[in-house]
């Protein structure tokens, strides 16, 4: 072995037993070189190599630091070739009380923080709603949803590539609403729904509620569904619709290629599942790429998407919608039955938003945010949690997905962390039976802050704790 390659090794070993931590500087050029007698020339020969590898980053003018990166990322699971079965997950009501608490750090809620959030527009855009068209804004909305705001969303999908008329779009309560209203209307009780593992345990939740039964298709953090797996899985079961969220999937943040994408709509084409497309993070690839819908791939008619604005603008707003496509008919008599129309003044008003203010502007302040939250809480992780925990790399979203050492107790962790007034999302929440139970989904919707800094130091201690 070279000098060089020696000293790069005797850094990456103090990094991977901690005593280097992420985000901490590595010895001066001079230190390295006279406490290891060897030139200067090879101690940067050494943290070059370690920059290569992705352990090591420079910055001008202040030496080299120890990546966040130098975590790994969690392990990839074996797909698991059961049958299609009843969602069971005894964790609901979990979720349910945390939802209702006000005085816990939200660690556990994929939501934006309000300082990230364009409160004065969306304020001016109701003030706005409430003064020139008061009677609009009180009265039923049509079932459909108003035009308005639905010319607003088609002319976001035609900026994409996409070709969406506003007929075919049904504004709905959030994606939530969405996603169940498409399943109530596409399937009966007993079919079987494919759905990616990990998933959002708001779809599991949906597909419960209905008495349809679900297959899960392995989602892996580098690059998001397994299609071949799909496919087998498609020739094997008959599967009426396949829910998926191929943009950064929540909680692992992983994103689907658009090769991928068309190779999983062949397959679901071919063997006549429709697909039903959760899309509620495409907004949020934080370099700014928008990754394309399935909507905008389909070459086939068998994309129904669903989406929302609550992971760009405010969440209680609660306004979402579904591109119908030859469905939409149905769709909106579904709607009709449910709740007669959506909410009149949040519609106009987002329509309003749309038109006047800047969203790209608040898009592209987003994004950046969310990149530097998640860096920010990757290197806190790995400052101070155990030190064979695991983190995902996501390049959008607003999910963290870390898997913790095995001797860990992940639920106590959990719970003694409610105790303490912070809220974590534990793994089995996105599984339908009781997978991932050695991990964590953590929001990046919060700003860095003393506090947060505070809560991750406190939950690294916390998991350590825990160990069985
Ligand atoms: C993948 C996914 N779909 C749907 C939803 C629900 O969205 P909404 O608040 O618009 O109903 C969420 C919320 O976290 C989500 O992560």
């Amino acid at each position: 072995m070279l000098l060089y390659e020696q000293l790069a090794d005797q850094l990456r070993t103090q990094i991977a037993q901690g005593a280097l931590r992420a985000g901490e500087r590595l010895p001066s050029i001079r230190q390295l070189a006279s406490s290891h007698g060897v030139s200067a020339a090879t101690a940067v020969q050494a943290c070059l190599q370690l920059e290569r590898e992705g352990i090591a980053q420079a910055r001008p003018r202040s030496g080299y630091f120890v990546q966040a990166a130098a975590t790994a990322t969690p392990a990839t699971r074996p797909s698991r070739r059961r049958a299609p079965g009843a969602v069971s997950n005894p964790m609901l009501q979990d979720v349910l009380d945390m939802l209702s608490r006000d005085d816990l750090l939200p660690l556990h809620s994929a939501t934006l923080a309000p300082e990230l959030l364009p409160q004065s527009g969306i304020t001016a855009a109701l003030s706005h709603c409430l003064r020139h068209a008061p009677l609009a804004a009180l009265d039923y909305a049509p079932p459909q949803g108003h035009l308005a705001l639905r010319r607003q969303i088609t002319q976001r999908y035609a900026q994409l590539g996409a070709s969406v008329s506003p007929d075919e779009i049904v504004i709905t309560a959030g994606a939530m609403e969405a996603i169940s209203l498409t399943l109530r209307t596409l399937t009966q009780p007993g079919d079987v729904v494919l759905v990616e593992s990990p998933t959002y345990h708001g779809i599991l939740q949906a597909i419960a509620a209905l008495h349809l039964k679900v297959l899960e298709v392995p989602n892996l953090p580098e690059r998001g569904i397994d299609v071949e797996r799909l496919d087998q899985l498609l020739q094997k079961h008959q599967v009426r619709a396949a829910v998926l969220v191929p943009n950064f999937n929540n909680p692992l943040g992983s994103l689907t290629g658009d090769d991928a994408k068309r190779s999983l709509l062949a397959s679901c084409a071919r063997h006549g599942t429709i697909v039903i497309e959760d899309d509620i993070y495409g907004e949020l690839a934080w370099s700014g790429q928008r990754p394309s819908p399935l909507r905008r791939l389909d070459r086939h008619g068998i994309v129904v998407t669903c989406s929302s604005f609550s992971k760009i603008l405010p969440p209680g707003l609660r306004v979402g919608w579904i591109v119908g496509a030859d469905w939409t008919d149905a769709l909106v008599r579904a709607k009709y039955f449910s709740t007669v129309g959506g909410a009149s003044l949040q519609q106009l008003a987002l329509a309003h938003y749309l038109q006047r203010h800047d969203l790209e502007r608040h898009l592209r302040r987003l994004r950046k945010a969310l990149a530097d939250n998640a860096q920010r809480l990757r290197e806190g992780i790995a400052r101070y949690w155990p030190a064979e925990t695991r983190t995902c790399n996501p390049s959008g979203g607003l999910s963290l997905w870390l898997q913790l050492p095995q001797d860990i107790d992940t639920y106590a962790t959990f719970e003694a962390a409610l105790a303490e007034g912070i809220g974590t999302s534990p793994g089995t929440l996105f599984s339908s039976r009781g997978d991932y139970a050695d991990c964590l989904r953590l929001s990046c919707g919060l700003p860095w802050s003393e506090t947060l800094d505070r809560a991750l130091l406190r939950l690294g201690k916390l998991a350590a704790k825990n160990r069985r």
